[in-house]
C-alpha cells in the first residue's frame, strides 16, 4: 500500500493560542496510524501575511514558501486544525488558503474546529466554502471541540481521551478513504491533461 500524505494545516497565530494543543494531538494520532505520512504546518512559520501576490504571481518566493508549495502539491489530502473568530476562520488560515490553488484542487479536507459552545460550527460552514473556492471539498465527518478553554490543554484533552482518540480515528479513517480513492484517478489525469 502507497502511503498517504496527509498534512495538518493549522488556523490561529493568536499569542498564547489554546487550539494548538488539538493540531498536535491530531498529529500525534495521525503519525500512529498506518500508511500514513503527516506533517503540521504553522501559519506562523509562514511569511503569509494578508494577500499580496498569489505564490505564482510572486517574482521570486522565499525558500519556505517554495517548500509550502512544493509539500501541499505532493499531498493526497488535508487534515485542517483551526478555532472559530467571530463566526468565522482566521485571517492567517484564509490567507495561507488563498495563496495557492492548483495544490488543493480536488483533494479531501478534514475539518477539526474549536470554539466555545458552538464547538467551532460556524467557522465550519465557513471553512466548506472557502474550500469549494478552491475547487476542493471537506469530507463529512468533523471534530468539533467545544469549550476549549477547557477541553484541551498543552497535554492534550483534559478529560476522556479514548472518546477524542475515537472522534479523531473516524474522521483520519474517511479522509484516507477519500484521498486513497482519489489519488490515482487524480495522478492519471494530471498525466493526462497538465493544469
Ligand atoms: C477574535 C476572537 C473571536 C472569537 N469568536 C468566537 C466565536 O465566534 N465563536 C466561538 O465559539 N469562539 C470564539 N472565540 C473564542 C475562541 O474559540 C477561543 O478563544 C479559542 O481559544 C481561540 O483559539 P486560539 O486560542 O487557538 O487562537 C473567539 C476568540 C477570539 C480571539
Amino acid at each position: 500500500v502507497e502511503r498517504l500524505y496527509l498534512p495538518i494545516l493549522y488556523g490561529s497565530v493568536r499569542k498564547n493560542r489554546r487550539s494548538f494543543s488539538v493540531a498536535t494531538f491530531a498529529q500525534r494520532l495521525l503519525e500512529k496510524r498506518p500508511d500514513v505520512e503527516t506533517r503540521l504546518f504553522d501559519p506562523r512559520d509562514l511569511p503569509f501575511g494578508n494577500l499580496v501576490e498569489r505564490e505564482w504571481e510572486i517574482e521570486a518566493p522565499a525558500p519556505e514558501v517554495r517548500e509550502f508549495v512544493r509539500e501541499m502539491g505532493r499531498a493526497d489530502g488535508f487534515v485542517v486544525v483551526t478555532p472559530e473568530y467571530n463566526f468565522g476562520i482566521p485571517g492567517a488560515l484564509k490567507n495561507l488558503l488563498d495563496h495557492v490553488y492548483d495544490e488543493w484542487n480536488r483533494k479531501p479536507f478534514a475539518m477539526v474546529t474549536a470554539g466555545g459552545t458552538s464547538g467551532g460550527l460556524r467557522a465550519a460552514d465557513q471553512l466548506r466554502q472557502v474550500v469549494s473556492g478552491v475547487g476542493a471539498f471537506v469530507v463529512p465527518a468533523h471534530v468539533s471541540v467545544q469549550f476549549i478553554g477547557e477541553a484541551f490543554n498543552e497535554g492534550g484533552p483534559t478529560a476522556t481521551p479514548e472518546v477524542w482518540e475515537e472522534r479523531f480515528g473516524r474522521l483520519f479513517r474517511e479522509l484516507e478513504w477519500y484521498a486513497r480513492t482519489l489519488r490515482p484517478a487524480r495522478l492519471a489525469l494530471a498525466a493526462a491533461s497538465p493544469a
